[in-house]
């Protein structure tokens, strides 16, 4: 399995303190935001890492992390020109993926799970992870059938569809980069994430499991400040870089 961030965008909701940064860079509490789904990623046994970053902060994130040696693992970086989506991660990771399996995290999301497990016992189709949350409305949500089974994934729904939002950790094998290549942008111009889940979904092979921890997406001050606290409360024995 093979290990990508996705640490470019815009981070306009941090005006000004990512006016002259990277969002994944600014701290939560003693470390870069991006250090903790690094660390998911190195916890769960993953050793090839790319990091997909903005051009104008590539110097930096070079600068801070290096080669990946000094945490046992390979690290490579790709620009992304502009933030046309997080499927995008796929074309531009394309020759990265080779033929493996992929997990891709989102540099702002901080877990506290352990997700070894799933990705050492992944194989083939998607798996995605969804916690119950109060504000759905803010993410992709899932709507499960009786026996827990997914039957419906929203973008963002306008009308309440479920409670369970999907966090930023994915996992795909090979085939994701192809499909991606088929995908049209949505109408704010941004290949859609929800679309892989729906291509997976309607062959039937799209897992779900639940994180039983805490997901943080750090996006929003009041979301980073409860990811200093958890940081600082609750992460800090876990981390191994
Ligand atoms: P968002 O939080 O949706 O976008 P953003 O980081 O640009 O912030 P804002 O909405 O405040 O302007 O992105 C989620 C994560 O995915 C974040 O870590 C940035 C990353 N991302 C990319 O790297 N490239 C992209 O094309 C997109 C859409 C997001």
């Amino acid at each position: 399995m093979r290990g990508i961030i996705l640490s470019g965008g815009l981070g306009t909701r941090l005006r000004p303190c990512t006016t002259v940064t990277s969002k994944q860079l600014l701290p939560v509490y003693n470390r870069p935001m991006i250090y903790y789904p690094l660390n998911t990623l190195i916890s769960a046994g993953i050793k090839e890492i790319l990091i997909i970053v903005a051009p104008e902060h590539s110097g930096d994130y070079l600068n801070l992390l290096g080669s990946g040696r000094q945490f046992g693992v390979k690290l490579t970086y790709e620009i992304q020109d502009e933030p046309r989506g997080l499927p995008e991660a796929f074309i531009i990771g394309e020759n990265f993926i080779d033929e493996e399996n992929v997990a891709l995290i989102l540099g702002d999301n901080i877990f506290s799970d352990d997700f070894s497990k799933e990705i050492k016992n992944f194989k083939q189709g998607a798996r995605i992870f969804v916690k119950k949350v109060p504000d759905p409305e803010r993410s992709g949500v899932v709507k499960f059938d009786e026996n827990f089974k997914a039957e419906k994934i929203v973008e963002k729904p306008k009308e309440w569809l479920s409670d369970y939002a999907i966090c930023g950790l994915y996992l795909y094998d090979k085939r994701v980069v192809e499909i991606t290549k088929k995908l049209k942008p949505s109408a704010r111009g941004e290949l859609e994430i929800v679309d892989l889940h729906n291509w997976y979904l309607a062959k039937n092979e799209l897992e779900v499991s639940l994180v039983k921890g805490e997901w943080i997406d750090a996006g929003t001050f009041d979301s980073l400040l409860k990811a200093q606290n958890l940081a600082k409360e609750k992460l800090q024995d876990q981390l191994i870089i």
